[in-house]
């Protein structure tokens, strides 16, 4: 049985959490949730969202994974073996996002170049549509690879295969103290520049104005809870399997605190970042900010890229910068994303790090190519609205459910009590045991009612059925499926972890 690897320093883990956190849900995503939902109502739900799941979340799936030090699946198991199923539920939402999520990494890579001789200026909508995805009429309509993307596409794999071949201390870790830095700097100078043009002040309104008549829009809740979820990789293997790398004596409410106030502090960067620019777009036009921000996945391949354009003769190095930066925060997520799955696989199936990562690789990234088609926007939109919306929520709210009230939460409190400063004490159990599933229950129930209803975005109800409602039953039949398997090596549930007397 060897050891468990670890991390060199609790810089490091942080770095590597933050890494995590910080990604395109942060720069591509959170933008747009804004424009989306209301405004600034969103960002208050947002906050509210993070204080009473994001942070408490976190703070249990850092305890989970240094008490029972393993992935989610082994977790889960040593916990309760009838919970096993659970943790690799979330390993599989991680390997359907990881397929879709590098091919935006490989977007950002391929407007990085194009930003030299801004390409993409002259009329950006025809050319993310049209150069760079090549989009067909409808998501069974593959239309062929788009080649263009394939050397981004395999840059992006490149980078990810082998930080995560060469371990935890040496390639992640390592990677994430050079990147996490690098890319606050840029989205700094960014957020610097932008807030000082003319007409940033607008974009600034539109994104902090509260729309309160849409306080009670369980649409605006839903984007807000889904999106601390996936922002903060809580509820999908993620964090639990960062957390087993952690050495015995690890702060864990204070590592929870720092990981997500530097993730959304984080997000309000780019956010002001991208919202300061779109203003003085708006401005230079003579329109209104909603008129130009409101435009989905595209804001940042699309809108933006037409913003970057009125920057003058700084544009191709705000694009180079915005671009990049949307690519590195990509990849370090990335990485987390494909390593909760094979540390899950290394567990189980008792396996050398280097061989999970050769065959798991070479799996995913031929799954991607997939996405690399001209019906890639619509299969990433549909997959990416069913792992998040009810994939990551449902995970999450079974999580609460589980070991908030099927499991003795009080040993877990403990634990994270002996080793923590701030201690994790009766606003903790009630959010776990109560606010959560209620919000989370709440939310998923409705959006699945409403997608019931009306077909999501009203995609052909073949497409839905094959690339959302077929992906949600592999995630939930799959989970229950790979926990019904052997562990290669039965030891691993017994050893190493703190075992739980009191079960
Ligand atoms: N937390 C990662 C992101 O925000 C997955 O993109």
């Amino acid at each position: 049985m060897v050891q468990r690897e670890q991390w060199g320093t609790r810089m490091g883990f942080i770095l590597a959490a933050v890494g995590s956190a910080v990604g395109l849900g942060n720069i591509w995503r959170f933008p747009y949730m804004v424009a989306d939902n209301g405004g600034g109502i969103f960002f208050l739900v947002y906050l509210f969202a993070l204080l009473t799941a994001g942070i408490p979340i976190m703070i249990l799936e850092f305890g989970i994974g240094h008490k029972y030090r393993g992935g989610a699946p082994l977790s889960f198991a040593k916990m309760n073996r009838k919970f096993e199923w659970l943790g690799w539920s979330q390993v599989i939402v991680c390997f359907f996002i990881a397929v879709y999520y590098v091919v935006v990494i490989a977007w950002a890579l391929s407007y990085f170049y194009h930003s030299f001789s801004l390409g993409y200026a002259g009329d950006p909508a025809g050319f993310f549509f049209g150069n760079v995805l090549g989009l067909t009429d409808g998501p069974f309509e593959l239309g062929g690879i788009q080649t263009q993307l394939l050397i981004p596409l395999a840059i992006a794999w490149a980078v990810n295969f082998f930080a995560i071949y060469t371990g935890v201390k040496g390639g992640i870790e390592r990677l994430a103290k050079i990147l996490i830095p690098t890319l606050f700097i840029m989205v700094v100078i960014i957020a610097l520049r932008g807030s000082t043009l003319p007409g940033s002040a607008a974009g600034l309104n539109f994104m902090f104005d509260p729309d309160f008549s849409r306080l009670f829009d369980f649409k605006v809740w839903t984007a807000a809870y889904g999106q601390i979820f996936f922002d903060l990789s809580i509820c999908f293997a993620i964090m639990i399997t960062y957390s087993s790398y952690l050495p015995k004596r690890s702060d864990i409410t204070s590592n929870a605190f720092t990981t997500c106030l530097t993730n959304c502090g984080f997000s309000l960067l780019a956010g002001i970042a991208v919202f300061s620019i779109l203003g003085h777009m708006a401005f230079t036009q003579g329109v209104a900010v909603n008129d130009v921000a409101g435009a989905g996945v595209g804001l940042a391949f699309v809108t933006f890229p037409a913003a970057i354009a009125t920057l003058g003769s700084v544009a191709p190095l705000f694009g180079m910068l915005f671009f990049l930066a949307l690519a590195l925060a990509g990849i370090t997520s990335l990485i987390s994303i494909n390593e909760a799955a094979i540390a899950a696989l290394m567990d189980k199936l008792a396996l050398d790090r280097k061989v999970v990562t050769v065959i798991y690789t070479a799996v995913a990234a031929s799954c991607s190519l997939l996405i690399a088609t001209g019906a890639g926007l619509y299969i990433l939109d549909i997959v990416d609205h069913f792992t998040n919306n009810f994939g990551i929520v449902f995970g999450g709210l079974i999580q609460v459910l589980l070991v908030g009230w099927f499991f003795k939460l009080k040993s877990l409190q403990d634990h994270i009590n002996s080793v923590s400063d701030i201690k994790a004490g009766s606003w903790w159990v009630f959010s776990i045991k109560i606010i959560t599933p209620l919000v989370a229950g709440y939310t998923g129930i409705m959006t699945l009612i409403s997608d019931i209803k009306v077909p999501y975005e009203n995609y052909p109800q073949e497409a839905l059925l094959v690339m959302g409602w077929l992906v949600l039953a592999v995630i939930v039949v799959g989970g229950f499926l790979v926990s019904r398997l052997k562990w290669k090596d039965k030891e691993v549930l017994l050893i190493e972890g703190v075992r739980d007397n009191d079960r």
